[in-house]
């Protein structure tokens, strides 16, 4: 039988065995890192393997698919076997490429995530709060945290966020509006949710709330699904882990190299059973986990680790690139600007916000115009506003960018322009009434409505448009006349939202 894959086993005997891993032990600047050692000196053994994935390392993979993706992705597509390792009880190369991971990011223990960083924010409040817990969110977040307090049962005590009224970018908590609330609630809360930064990039005053909270005892879980780059120093944002967070949930895949859905969980040691976490993870994660997923974040720990220099430049270029674009009528890419957003104190340069009411479109429809007219496609598009995401691979690609804004802001001068549709807010302020928890209105029974009759019912899912993925409704909240006007104006503006073409909206039956 033909086990050939020639070129792997050279490069494998080049790169990855044994002697290749000791390599890399001693000089970080040579050969592959544990993760990626260990699966090409598996697949090196050439064993005839009757064990799952079916595919049988390709041996048994639909020729096209083998062909489209080559075949090493099959080779290298191990679970867990002899020799590899366990996500649940790591002891071998993923403990390795873990401990590797929190040398570099500066954490007690990381752990590894094969379902985004919204397993890291189920972990972390499933595994420090329960159901007689308080836990204070800023009620902008990603919905994950409120699927996490269903899971762990938690009361969410709502902060407020604020938008900035012109640019219609969505704040970040104040520190005046946490500290009251660090006060009131009774019992007193049990931990503190943190967004650094927000899907724009935004950063509030992290240290300072740090710290406030832990006077007070409180945990600090911080969702830093975009910021997983901000060790590579200022003018980033503070890492979450240096300003003090006792736990982070970091989503490699979004900003770094890794594949999507790989990311990262990280505790500094602070917690009082780091073993809860253990177990949380366990609950959450498959146990089947890709190893190529787990590889790959073995491989942006050591691309970012070698690649901080170039973050450097990055955000060197994307301060001057606003200046660039700002200079074309119409757009307006803010930089330190954005610390007028309320509850702003820091922000993230590689994360290049542009303003386009100017030409008097939506961002909706910019975003739409650069994919059609110039293959150019945006991370995010609201009601005002486009938001690229940079890295170190872009930078050749500054001339398209700014190419494609001047042939946008010259189609609009030039008549190609749509009205801009009013620019609501998300109707957050005042916060909508609870009337339940979370979890006791997903647990509840439920009824489907058209969402148009919705209005005074009790919502017994999340409704949050995508991107950002900001819940505009909760579970356990009143279905206010603000909200469902929002929805409505987001979805005619061109936005979306999971579920948005039924029309419909779970509500608590009885309601
Ligand atoms: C602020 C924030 N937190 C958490 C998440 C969830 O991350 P993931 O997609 O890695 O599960 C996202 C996703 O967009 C996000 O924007």
């Amino acid at each position: 039988m033909d086990r050939g894959w020639k070129a792997l086993e050279k490069r494998t005997e080049s790169a990855a065995g044994t002697a290749g891993f000791r390599q890399f032990e001693k000089d970080p600047a040579e050969g592959w890192p544990p993760l990626v050692a260990g699966l090409l000196a598996h697949a090196a053994q050439n064993y005839l393997g009757f064990h799952v994935p079916g595919h049988k390392q390709g041996r048994g993979a639909w020729p096209a698919w083998r062909d489209l993706l080559g075949e090493e992705v099959f080779r290298l597509d191990l679970t867990e076997l002899p020799g590899l390792d366990n996500l649940q009880a790591p002891e071998g190369i993923i403990r390795s490429a873990a401990a590797a991971a929190a040398a570099v990011f500066g954490s007690q223990e990381t752990f590894f995530l094969v379902n985004g960083t919204t397993a890291g924010i189920l972990a972390m409040l499933l595994a420090t709060c329960g159901p007689r817990d308080q836990v204070l969110v800023p009620r902008v977040c990603h919905q994950a945290v409120i699927h996490g307090l269903i899971l762990s049962g938690a009361s969410p005590f709502y902060l407020p966020v604020h938008a900035h009224p012109t640019w219609g970018l969505p704040g970040v908590l104040k520190t005046e509006d946490l500290l009251p609330a660090l006060s009131s609630p009774a019992p007193p809360a049990r931990a503190l949710v943190l967004i650094h930064p927000n899907y724009y990039g935004l950063a509030g005053a992290l240290e300072a709330q740090i710290q406030s909270a832990r006077a007070k005892g409180l945990v600090t879980l911080v969702d830093e699904a975009h910021g997983a780059h901000f060790c590579a120093g200022a003018p980033y944002p503070v890492p979450a882990l240096r300003a003090g967070a006792d736990l982070v949930a970091q989503g490699a895949h979004k900003v770094l190299g890794a594949f999507t859905q790989a990311a990262f969980l990280h505790h500094r040691g602070t917690i009082p059973d780091p073993g809860k976490l253990r177990q949380a993870l366990r609950l959450l994660q498959s146990s089947s986990p890709s190893y190529l997923l787990l590889a790959s974040l073995d491989v942006a720990r050591c691309q970012f680790f070698r690649e901080k220099k170039e973050w450097e430049e990055v955000a060197s270029w994307g301060l001057e690139l606003r200046r660039k674009i700002s200079r074309i009528p119409g757009f307006f890419a803010p930089g330190e600007e954005v610390k007028e957003v309320p509850g702003v104190a820091a922000f993230d340069p590689a994360r290049l916000i542009v303003n386009v009411k100017g030409l008097g479109i939506t961002g909706f429809a910019a975003a739409a115009w650069l994919r059609r007219e110039r293959r150019i496609l945006v991370e995010l598009a609201d009601f005002q506003n486009i938001v690229f995401v940079l890295g170190p691979a872009d930078f050749k690609f500054e001339g398209d960018l700014l190419e494609g804004l001047t042939a946008l802001a010259a189609a609009c001068s030039c008549g190609g322009k749509t009205q801009a549709a009013g620019c609501p807010e998300p109707p957050l302020s005042p916060l909508p009434r609870q009337f339940m928890t979370p979890r006791a209105a997903f647990f509840a029974p439920q009824r489907e409505l058209p969402l148009a009759a919705a209005q005074g019912k009790i919502a017994a899912e999340v409704v949050a448009p995508y991107p950002p993925g900001v819940p505009i409704l909760c579970p356990g909240e009143e279905i206010n006349a603000e909200a469902l006007a929002y929805l409505a104006a987001w979805s005619e503006a061109g936005g979306v939202w999971p579920g948005r073409e039924k029309g419909t909206i779970k509500i608590v039956a009885g309601s």
